[in-house]
């Protein structure tokens, strides 16, 4: 069964053709520009997102030089706009996961904090997809529906009108242990008399499509830090990995229990496939791929290649908070800026890179320690993919302030193959989710070459900053 795979992701759509046997046949990757607003806005153009999909479709399919048999979509989970359910024309650009200008929808819905964070195992948070539905329906437009736009895409491939549990579970308006909408969190957010779309499991084919030249089967929804989990073979409780993408997410599996974190993580539904639900516990760091996007606009650096050969030399006493859109798990303070410290008269350019990097290593390893706690036992190892795997500094660098071996998933393209394994499943009914995925060998490792002094002496100076990087944000707002 070949599958076409397409990640749509907020800095690019990468599509691969991909056969079980053979691997990867063809790819194609078509950027998309957010656009970063100056009150916290981050918009996408909606046209955008879906020519870039067709494109990076058609171009994975020429490029493997065979038709395909189903396609299969990873989204970016928490990004909403409103459609014209007749047309399917956009009616709003759309609001990225990134954007914070909901921020005081839920400011405005505190008292309603532990019914909506326990019943959703999210965090009352601008992040997530309700409070930018509201925010959207509040300030752009009434008219239409507002969907993830993993709903607007399947709709322009099949014509239903469906979301995939997994992105369901990211809204703040699903019952996570029921996997429903919920009417009474509905009403919270505004938004009780929305049409809001059927909830599909994984593996459910959705119909045909015939956008990508030969009519597929449509099969293999998914979100893209759930797709990645399964690619990675996370298949068993206490298994996780971290994506390093435009943020980083780290996600462990938790079986088909849905525990509520009691340190500031969010559970989401990792999949439903044959029938059966399993969850995990995630955290987030806002801006990695964003933060290195950053580096190179001001012109620190020429690009995403030119980070290792710079923070070769080490941070020296320079030190980063590098939360350029705020700071997520388990601090929630979307309001967060970066900053650094420790800089002199000899700190030079590689070491404010270096610093970066380190900063975002140090975030991840605040997130392993509260998937620790939460599990009850700590991780033996992180399985990580994502472009920035490329970046040995920032694999080494997580891998000290984890001090646990770092293992790099051995294709680059863990999301799109998490999403093709999916596919299968969708149009196999004879094969089991661990037929289609397995753990491999990994590409590299890093095991940790800081002593555990050295990152606990690193980590709470990180955590110094990042404090009073939060007391300062306290004083200016
Ligand atoms: O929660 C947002 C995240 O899933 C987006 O992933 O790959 O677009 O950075 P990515």
């Amino acid at each position: 069964m070949t599958v076409l795979a397409i990640d749509q992701g907020t800095s690019g759509t990468k599509a691969i053709v991909v056969d079980p046997d053979q691997g990867v046949l063809g790819l194609a990757e078509v950027p998309v520009h957010p656009v970063y607003l100056a009150d916290g806005g981050v918009e996408q153009d909606p046209q955008a997102l879906l020519d870039s999909v067709v494109e990076a479709g058609r171009r994975a399919l020429a490029a493997a030089g065979r038709p395909a048999e189903v396609v299969s979509l990873a989204n970016q989970g928490e990004t909403v706009l409103a459609w014209d359910p007749a047309t399917g024309r956009p009616l709003s650009q759309a609001v990225v996961w990134q954007d914070g200008r909901a921020a005081g929808i839920c400011q405005e819905l505190a008292d309603r904090r532990d019914l909506v964070e326990s019943r959703t195992g999210l965090a009352l948070e601008a992040y997530f997809s309700a409070p930018k539905m509201a925010w959207l329906r509040r300030n752009v437009t009434t008219s239409g529906v507002v969907t993830t736009t993993d709903s607007w895409l399947l709709h322009q491939l099949t014509g239903e009108f469906v979301t995939d549990v997994t992105t369901a579970s990211r809204s703040l308006v699903l019952d996570l242990d029921r996997r429903e909408w919920d009417a009474e969190l509905l009403d919270v957010f505004g938004l009780a008399a929305e049409p809001l779309p059927r909830i599909v499991a994984c593996d459910e084919p959705l119909g045909t499509t015939g956008l990508f030249g030969d009519e597929l089967v449509v099969g293999g929804q998914v979100v893209d830090q759930q797709a990645a989990l399964f690619a990675q073979g996370c298949l068993a409780p206490g298994q996780a990995k971290c994506t390093f993408g435009t943020g980083a997410f780290l996600l462990v599996n938790t079986g088909r229990a849905a525990p509520r974190s009691r340190n500031g993580l969010t559970t989401s539904v990792a999949w439903t496939l044959r029938g059966a639900s399993d969850y995990c516990l995630d955290g987030q760091v806002f801006t990695v791929a964003s933060a290195v996007r950053w580096l190179t606009d001001i012109g620190l650096i020429d690009g995403p290649a030119h980070l290792d050969p710079l923070a070769a030399d080490g941070a020296g006493d320079a030190v980063c908070v590098p939360a350029l859109a705020g700071l997520a798990a388990p601090w929630w303070r979307g309001d967060a800026r970066a900053s650094f410290a420790g800089i002199g008269l000899a700190t030079t350019r590689g070491n404010l890179v270096a610093a970066v990097l380190q900063g975002i290593a140090a975030q991840i390893a605040e997130l392993a320690e509260v998937v620790e706690h939460d599990l009850g036992e700590p991780l033996s190892v992180l399985r990580v993919d994502g472009g920035l795997t490329r970046s040995r500094e920032l694999m080494q660098a997580t891998a000290d302030l984890c001090q646990i071996p770092i293992e790099v998933y051995a294709s680059p393209h863990a999301t799109a193959l998490g999403a093709a394994a999916m596919g299968r499943l969708a149009t196999q009914p004879e094969l089991a989710p661990a037929d289609v995925v397995g753990a491999g060998d990994p590409s590299g490792s890093y095991l940790p070459r800081w002593s555990a002094d050295q990152a606990a002496g690193f980590r709470s100076r990180w955590r110094r900053l990042a404090e009073r990087n939060l007391e300062e944000v306290n004083i200016g707002g």
